[in-house]
């Protein structure tokens, strides 16, 4: 069953800039990206490292660690390393606040 879960506020993520949050043991990431708020695992596909320090360009997320990119609103593996689509979460904006479809 899917469930929204409140996250965060829409003030708590900067544009063009992500936070990571935590629910159910689970790390997630919430963008803020020029297309909306969107949300992905939040940890890489290449070796699980948090995308907390990752780099936001459009609707590109750079890994911190070996530069391996994503496409924010799809969770596409654009560039080696990474070969794994990130999972994607559906968002849903409400009342200042950040909602996230979770199973
Ligand atoms: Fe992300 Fe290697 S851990 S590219």
């Amino acid at each position: 069953m899917s469930t929204w879960i409140d996250a965060c506020a829409v003030d708590d993520v900067d544009e063009e800039d992500l936070i990571t949050w935590e629910h159910g043991g689970k790390l997630y990431a919430i963008y803020n990206t020029e297309k909306g708020f969107f949300a992905t695992d939040g940890l890489c596909t290449h070796e699980e490292q948090s995308l907390e320090e990752g780099l936001v360009v459009g609707c590109v997320i750079e890994c911190p660690l070996h530069g391996g990119r994503f496409d924010i609103c799809t969770g596409k593996a654009l560039s080696t390393p990474v070969s794994i689509n990130l999972a994607t979460y559906p968002v849903k904006v409400e009342g200042g606040r950040v909602y996230v479809q979770v199973s």
